[in-house]
């Protein structure tokens, strides 16, 4: 080996960079966007308001909003050709691998995106087409996914608003959408919205690397948040509510299984590589889940089932010992199904709400003018070998 080099499989205790964008304080369980606590936040800002404040360092004065919000409004609509690769898609293929594709199809559409020297103003442009575009294209899946006609953005509808009419309105009739379910789902998307170097960011921010343009690093981005160890849990931890609920509501035997190394099984949703303590967005949406389905007038029994694996889990001290809490997984869920969605739009949700993260970390990476990424190894392979004609092998 060339130099010296330190070992550190899923770079537990490497620093990949420096980010002035979000500061997680693991131990403690502290989670703030450019110095703002997630608590304030959730309860008194809007997601629109978290995306420029992420994206750009500060929380927008009216105007600034008010422009942001039109601009975005410019360019809600995607390519009508962009309609041949959703239907191309079998009706039950996964949402996140169309997600993915489709994000990435962007940049064929607008392909000045691939210049990596792009000016100020044609890079600001890039971003807001995908921040405009994304909600459209993930409504889009959902409705081709139950064969309904797909729902063009009204510009009359605030960001959150304009994705939850694209997905649950009719073409047949004007709906008005709750505003609880307006609430919920600015809080929600914001508590996704950026959570420093994680798994999906940090392939972002290498793709970037490689001065590869916006829309392919977010669509790697998609794909590495679609793992059930990532984005995917979100997922995951409804299936095995549901199992558990099935199986009787045996929460005991499942977490019996979760602590067993011969088993295969995790507790979706508990654990987490940063939050050795409760991670916070799950302590807000643990407390929105009650609130939202108690206003929605909805009894869930897999709240219960969440409720008593995380009483059971948390006086366990295999999971005690291994500071294993519930992460932002293990709730999101229920209040998705509780506003409509099926499950497997979960993760999709999930990308929606990390969006503007995602684009924050890549522009600073970029601004940064950071060099591309390109780790080394430890080498334990052959060493030298000599070639053998397969006459003779
Ligand atoms: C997200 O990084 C981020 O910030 C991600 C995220 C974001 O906003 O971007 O917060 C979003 O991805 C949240 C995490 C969602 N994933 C899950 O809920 C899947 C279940 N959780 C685990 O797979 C796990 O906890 C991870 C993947 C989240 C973290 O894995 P680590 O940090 O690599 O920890 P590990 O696998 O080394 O676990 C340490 C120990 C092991 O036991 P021992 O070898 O010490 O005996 O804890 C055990 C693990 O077996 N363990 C679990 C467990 N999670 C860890 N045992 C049972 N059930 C679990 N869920």
């Amino acid at each position: 080996q060339t130099g010296y080099v330190t070992l550190d499989s899923g770079f537990k205790n490497t620093g990949a960079t420096k980010s002035a964008i979000t500061f997680l304080d693991g131990e403690q369980g502290i989670l703030k966007y450019r110095g703002y606590g997630i608590e304030e936040l959730a309860e008194k800002s809007t997601f629109l308001e978290v995306a420029y404040l992420l994206i750009y360092g500060n929380l927008p004065t009216k105007t600034e909003i008010e422009d942001f919000q039109h601009k975005i409004s410019r360019h809600t609509l995607v390519h009508e050709d962009m309609k041949k690769f959703f239907d191309g898609f079998p009706s039950k293929s996964h949402p996140m691998g169309q997600l993915s594709s489709l994000v990435c199809s962007l940049s064929s559409f607008y392909p000045e995106s691939l210049d990596p020297h792009q000016t100020k103003e044609e890079f600001e442009l890039t971003i807001i087409k995908l921040l405009a575009k994304m909600p459209t294209i993930v409504s889009w899946i959902y409705k081709k996914s139950l064969g309904h006609p797909v729902i063009y953005p009204q510009n009359k509808y605030d960001y959150v608003t304009n994705f939850l009419y694209m997905t649950f309105g009719q073409r047949t009739e004007e709906i008005t959408i709750d505003p609880v379910v307006i609430d919920a789902m600015n809080k929600l998307l914001i508590l996704h919205a950026d959570h420093e170097q994680n798994c999906s960011t940090s392939t972002v921010r290498i793709v970037g690397s490689s001065d590869c343009n916006l829309y392919a690093s977010i669509s790697a981005g998609v794909s590495a948040l679609w793992g059930p160890l990532h984005g995917g849990a979100n997922q995951a931890v409804i299936e095995m509510l549901e199992k558990i609920k099935n199986d009787g509501g045996d929460v005991d035997k499942w977490v019996n299984k979760a602590k067993d190394k011969n088993d295969p099984f995790r507790l979706m949703g508990f654990g987490h590589r940063v939050y050795k303590n409760f991670d916070p967005r799950a302590k807000i949406i643990k407390k929105a889940c009650d609130d939202i389905l108690a206003k929605l007038g909805i009894n869930d029994p897999v709240l219960d089932i969440a409720k008593k694996l995380e009483e059971v889990a948390l006086n366990d001290p295999y999971f005690v010992d291994r500071k294993l809490y519930p992460n932002v997984d293990f709730y999101s869920g229920i209040i998705y199904r509780a506003l409509g969605f099926p499950t497997e739009m979960f993760t999709v949700l999930f990308a929606l709400g990390r969006l503007p993260g995602w684009i924050a970390q890549w522009k600073e990476m970029r601004e940064n003018k950071e060099p591309i990424g390109r780790p080394r190894q430890i080498y334990v392979g052959e060493k030298d070998r000599t070639f053998v004609d397969i006459a003779s092998r």
